[in-house]
């Protein structure tokens, strides 16, 4: 999609005024340019008591040279830049190119620039299908455009924040791309040659894969137990974004669940549903998409991720229930459940991450369905040992209404998961109670301890997402600005949590 900002000029073949609750005249420029008869169709309908501006109202009028359509955004006090960004969202889905594909948004009194870009941001999340294996007649219509208007004091500005709400959504769609493909077309060894493709061309990228032999001289027995019943062996991906930058400061690591498709394992998940595991992948989907988009919008700070990448699959050389894990942190794993297998493979990853001396570390998983329990479709689980990071990473969620919610860290799941008779962790918790928490108080084992100016010890700042409820939409609709499949989450917010001073 192409998107610009201009005045009140064409008027494009699908023309949408957002219009607040209560306006009962046409308000100045809304039919700029507009031949008579279209013009007094528009004043009409603003004048009639059929379209009151409502939130979620819409009113299509057919003129001979575009479509008009007035679309109810509700109390203009009460207008947040969700309703915004969510009304965006949905009016593009509604949008069909046999009318043309030359969008026009005109946004006339009483717009700010915060809510004129969402609105426009809706539209541009919204874009996307996944669409790559299906026979298409030839698409001659092409690409949609998007131009907004408004008054000039307002250009520069909703400009500046439509191209980077843009530029942030290559990185949203990428990791959608990623979440979405198929575990037959997307396994481990592939994820890394993406991400080795994706940074060829970037001066400040560094991407670096190491493959199964590397594991094995590493020591990375959690990410290798899980992933060596496959034919496609596991790998660790490394994301640097401006290596030589802020040398000698301490900076971020981003970690990410890559699990390219989930069985269960030996433990094998039962059958209804088992498609939607392709999916467990979509931590390290986050991960690379939030790196395109840093990249993307310029970021100059340095950054680290690291994605954690294996298929889990039942076989004759598959790990087993009862097996022990040697993993990179010295520490053991009794397995009790071979489905539990994202805990294991990010126990490595988060050893790693620590290795690197971060500033904080941030994992990504789509851990257990126990959150979903939980939370639905709504919000990320949110656990930290950090009230201020957990505090920032609530806090990026909610402008970008991508909410993560607080859950517990309680020294008694810990407890639980410490408590094998024969190894220092267990992957299973003593019962189903808690499981998101059980997961949460086992991946904390791995995060490192460090020493500050004074010599106290304390554990790396740490958070861990767990997004197994809203990294997919199938027919749920709780996410307007996806239609079906990955939803990209935590790009945005993890960008704005970073690039925000
Ligand atoms: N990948 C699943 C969690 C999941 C569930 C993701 C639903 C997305 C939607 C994870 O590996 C898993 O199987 N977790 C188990 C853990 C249990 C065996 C301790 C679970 O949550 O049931
Ligand atoms: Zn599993
Ligand atoms: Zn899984």
């Amino acid at each position: 999609m192409k998107v610009t900002t201009s005045g009140f000029l064409e008027t494009g073949n699908i023309m949408v005024i957002p219009v607040f609750e209560g306006c009962n005249k046409a308000p100045n420029n809304a039919t700029t340019n507009l031949n008579r008869s279209a013009s007094i169709a528009v004043k009409s309908a603003f004048a009639s008591d059929s379209f009151t501006g409502k939130l979620g109202e819409s009113l299509s009028i057919w003129t001979k040279e575009c479509q008009i359509i007035l679309l109810g955004v509700g109390e203009k006090n009460d207008l947040t830049t969700k309703k915004s960004r969510d009304t965006g969202a949905k009016c593009f889905a509604s949008l069909s190119k046999n009318h043309g594909t030359k969008i026009v948004i005109r946004y006339t009194t009483g717009w700010n620039v915060k809510n004129m870009a969402a609105f426009a941001e809706g539209m541009i999340l919204r874009d996307y299908s996944f669409d790559k294996y299906q026979k298409k007649e030839d698409d001659k219509k092409g690409p949609w455009s998007l131009m907004c208007q408004t008054i000039e004091r307002h250009q520069d500005a909703l400009n500046s924040a439509v191209n980077r709400a843009y530029e942030i959504a290559t990185g949203v769609h990428l990791a959608r791309d990623l979440g979405n493909e198929p575990a037959n077309k997307l396994y481990p060894e592939e994820f890394g040659k993406r991400a080795l493709e994706w940074s060829k061309d970037k001066q400040n990228v560094e991407v670096e894969v190491w493959n199964y032999a590397r594991l094995k001289e590493e020591g990375m027995y959690g990410l290798i137990e899980v992933g060596k019943g496959s034919i496609h062996k596991p790998c660790m991906v490394f994301f640097r974004l401006n290596p030589s930058a802020n040398k000698d400061s301490e900076v971020p690591c981003i970690v990410g669940k890559g699990i390219t498709f989930d069985s269960g394992g030996i433990s094998i998940k039962g059958s209804a549903g088992m498609d939607e595991m392709k999916l467990d992948m979509h931590g390290s989907a986050t991960v690379f998409g939030l790196f395109q988009a840093l990249h993307a919008t310029g970021y100059e700070g340095r950054i680290n991720g690291i994605t954690c990448m294996a298929e889990n699959m039942p076989s004759a050389e598959a790990y087993r229930p009862g097996d022990v894990i040697n993993t990179y942190s010295g520490k053991t794993i009794e397995v009790l459940n071979t489905d539990a297998e994202g805990r294991n493979v990010l126990a490595d990853g988060l050893w790693k991450a620590s290795e690197l001396k971060p500033s904080y570390i941030i994992d990504l998983a789509t851990l257990t369905g126990s959150i979903v329990v939980a939370l639905g479709h709504e919000a990320t689980g949110l656990f930290s040992n950090n009230k201020a990071l957990s505090g920032k990473i609530q806090a990026a969620g909610d402008e970008v209404d991508e909410i993560s919610w607080p859950m517990p860290l309680l020294p008694a799941f810990e407890k639980q998961m410490t408590s094998s008779k024969i190894a220092d962790v267990r992957n299973q918790g003593k019962g189903r109670w808690g499981g998101a928490s059980q997961a949460a108080g086992f991946l904390k084992q791995f995060v490192q301890e460090r020493e500050d100016k004074e010599g106290k010890k304390s554990q790396i700042p740490w958070a861990h997402l767990d997004i197994a409820g809203t990294a997919g939409i199938w027919g749920g609709e709780t996410n307007v600005t996806v239609g079906h499949g990955a939803t990209g989450v935590q790009v945005r917010a993890l960008h704005y949590l970073i690039t925000q001073k």
